[in-house]
């Protein structure tokens, strides 16, 4: 048996039956040929996950390497990237180049291939806003298969891979399409107020990436010292009128964020904060001081002990406001 926990950011300490690193795609093609039959678990930075259980799949560790530029124009460049590769180090690197779009998605904790599948975002940003296509190697036949950005599904943390291709592929390579010319997004708040403090009128997409770093070092816990796995639940769309008859005239306060017609998206960690859950513990198990939205392992907390929190979070928050909250992360 295996420990998982420095596999998992949220620090949980369960065993594995096996661990196997893929460096390369004939790595898996061995493992597939070798055992075609056995589940399998892909882990990218674990970054996303909650351990509630002991593991009998046998766990590949996504370590495919390797930033390949594939083309250029006179306004951008199409790159791949294999799937193994951290995010936050290909967001500077491609900087660095002075290929710029993933500026927003800064320190966002975990990897490139983890990346396309819950359509990570952040300020104002999503992947699929650069995505070009991925790469993905069926775990059972071994056959690679090419996604491009409509078949992929994307929607608010979602793709095809949360739900037909979960857990059936192993994303080898991502391709993106980056802009040579800067494409500043600072829509979000809290981005110009920062810039503006440290005295940046005109930002380039690096002030951006420093000023998205700043906040977020701000906000969220670093899963070095306290074991987390980002946002908890996702932010819930709700029917519109029923925020606006019911929910805002009673809390007229209640933030909310534009959503597809006839919806509207309402921040989860305000929510939890208003029902006092901020900076609270069950057991070992905590909701951050800073950001309710993330829930935190204080040391020695079991899956079991971060879901029972996660629960009655749901619950209290259902009672008040009658809105039910979806997880982000991945549960096992
Ligand atoms: N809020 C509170 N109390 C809290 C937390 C938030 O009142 O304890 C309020 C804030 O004042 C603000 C609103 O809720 O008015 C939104 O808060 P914030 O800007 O921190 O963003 P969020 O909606 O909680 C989302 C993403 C984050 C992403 C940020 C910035 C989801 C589930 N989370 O958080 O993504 O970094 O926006 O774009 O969509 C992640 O997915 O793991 C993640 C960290």
């Amino acid at each position: 048996m295996v420990s998982l926990l420095p596999y998992n950011t949220f620090g949980i300490d369960v065993a594995a039956q096996q661990v196997i690193e893929i460096k390369t795609t004939d790595d898996l093609l061995q493992v597939i040929k070798k055992d075609p039959d056995s589940p399998k678990l892909i882990l990218g930075g674990g970054s996303n996950m909650l351990f509630r259980r002991d593991i009998d799949e046998t766990v590949l560790i996504n370590r495919i390497m390797g930033k390949e530029l594939i083309s250029k124009t006179n306004d951008s460049v199409t790159i791949a990237v294999g799937g193994g590769e951290n995010w936050h180090e290909l967001v500077l690197w491609s900087l660095q180049q002075g290929w710029y779009g993933l500026e927003n998605l800064s320190l966002i904790p975990g990897t490139v291939g983890a990346a396309p599948i819950q359509n990570i975002g952040a300020y104002g940003v999503e992947l699929k806003d650069y995505f070009a296509g991925l790469e993905a190697i069926d775990l059972t036949t071994g056959v690679s298969i090419f996604f491009d950005k409509s078949a992929m599904q994307f929607g608010y943390r979602d793709s095809l891979f949360k739900r037909e291709w979960k857990g059936k592929a192993l994303i080898s390579k991502v391709y993106f399409k980056l802009s040579l010319t800067p494409n500043i997004n600072i829509s979000y708040g809290v981005i110009p107020k920062v810039l503006e403090a440290a005295g940046v009128d005109h930002p380039s997409p690096v002030d951006v990436s420093n000023a998205v770093v700043f906040i977020r070092k701000s906000k969220l816990p670093d899963p070095a010292v306290l074991g987390n796995a980002g946002s908890f639940f996702k932010n819930p769309e709700l029917d519109a009128v029923y925020v606006e008859e019911k929910l805002l005239p009673q809390f007229p306060k209640m933030p909310q964020y534009p959503s597809e017609p006839g919806k509207i998206k309402v921040p989860a960690g305000w929510l939890i904060d208003q029902c006092g859950w901020k900076g609270q513990k069950l057991g070992s198990a905590g909701c951050y001081e800073k950001q309710a939205l993330v829930l935190v392992n204080h040391g020695g907390a079991s899956g079991s002990d971060v879901w029972k929190l996660a629960e009655a979070i749901q619950a209290s928050v259902f009672s008040k406001f009658g809105v039910s909250l979806e997880p982000e992360v991945n549960l096992y």
